[in-house]
């Protein structure tokens, strides 16, 4: 089941060049992007209302979409414009049309009530595009279910194990570490002190520090969009500090933010997008590339994991799992998406079960 009323990254900007239809598959339905004349993205249905044609094998003329096989003209509505030798284009011949937004370098799409599609719901991302910062973008493509994905981000208990030689640093800090967490509209904020953390490799830290608290707080929010700031402080901070977090006016050490996004492209497949971002002022631009490295190097072994995970889940006849105190917040998250899935699915009902009473 997916939850429709949300909006979900569909891919960089750079994914989508003018000029060029692209084909994606998103909650199991077929879906074609294109830049229109003023480099507006348009998403449609892509499947031609005639013969059911892709229309991503089609050409694009200025804002409209034409079908490449019998030459049928889709407006960024959906709606049907021109049928070659043929003066009446006939109401229903149109395509879903979705919403999209494009914004800190993702487009977004809408695939609820269009009238619900708020772009205000749109989580903005952390320092995307931000000229004091330096950003680095990456995308992986899973053999999984999104909540799985869903899971490990909101149990980071797990970078002690999965990532013990690479984000985990060879440190039990993390499966140690207590978070608190915290309801907020759409999702859960969920931070912790990661104490007497080895610092990263990466960033060179003034006066050879090699260890720090680390004060570690992210917002997960529907459907799946991670967005986690982190900061660093001498050892011993944690302990004066405790949940109060770090003091506003003292100035970390060092600071790193990730945006990312898990987008189901079926119920056993999704796509994972992320970002790595740090301040110009205390990283290179070599740094920055260093920490994508390592990135790219720790989000295959959560692939390998999840992977492996779905495999047995897929070859267990009743699936039952144990609940332990890292579950917390995924267990939580999971709570939050079955509401607003049956509350909009109740919603949709509601009208059809009026209609037949
Ligand atoms: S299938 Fe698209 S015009 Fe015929
Ligand atoms: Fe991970």
């Amino acid at each position: 089941m997916f939850l429709r009323n949300c909006w979900y990254v569909a891919g960089w900007s750079h994914h989508f060049p003018a000029g060029q239809a692209v084909a994606r598959t998103l909650l199991g339905e077929p879906i074609v992007f294109y830049r229109q004349a003023a480099g507006t993205v348009a998403a449609l249905e892509d499947r031609c209302c005639h013969r059911l044609a892709p229309l991503s094998k089609g050409r694009i003329e200025g804002n409209d979409l034409r079908c490449m096989y019998h030459g049928l003209k889709f407006a960024p509505s959906g709606a049907c414009v021109e049928i070659p030798g043929q003066n009446v284009v006939p109401p229903q011949a149109r395509v879903c049309a979705y919403p999209t937004v494009e914004q800190d370098s993702w487009v977004w799409l809408w695939m609820g009530d269009p009238a619900l599609g708020d772009p205000a719901l749109i989580p903005p991302a952390l320092y995307h595009n931000d000229p004091e910062w330096w950003m680095q973008t990456g995308e992986l493509a899973y053999e999984a279910n999104y909540q799985l994905i869903n899971d490990n981000l909101l149990d980071l208990a797990h970078l002690s194990y999965v990532h013990e030689n690479t984000l985990g640093r060879n440190s039990m800090s993390w499966a140690e570490s207590r978070p608190t967490i915290t309801p907020i509209p759409r999702g859960l904020r969920i931070a912790r002190w990661v104490v007497n953390n080895p610092s990263p490799a990466y960033l060179k830290m003034a006066g050879g520090i090699s260890r720090v608290d680390m004060w570690a707080s992210y917002d997960y929010m529907v459907p799946g969009i991670f967005l986690l700031h982190t900061k660093t402080y001498p050892v011993g901070t944690a302990a004066a500090r405790g949940d109060m977090g770090p003091d506003p006016d003292a100035a970390p050490l060092t600071e790193t933010t990730t945006s990312q996004a898990v987008t189901p492209i079926d119920e056993r497949h999704t796509i994972y997008y992320y970002s790595g971002c740090l301040p110009k002022d205390i990283a290179s631009a070599e740094d920055s590339r260093q920490q994508l490295a390592l990135f790219e190097r720790a989000f295959a072994e959560d692939n390998a994991m999840i992977e492996a995970q779905a495999r047995v889940i897929a070859r267990t006849p009743e699936p039952r799992m144990l609940g332990i105190r890292a579950d917390h917040a995924l267990n939580q998250f999971r709570r939050l998406m079955e509401q607003l899935i049956a509350a909009e699915t109740s919603a949709s009902a509601a009208p059809a079960l009026e209609a037949a009473g």
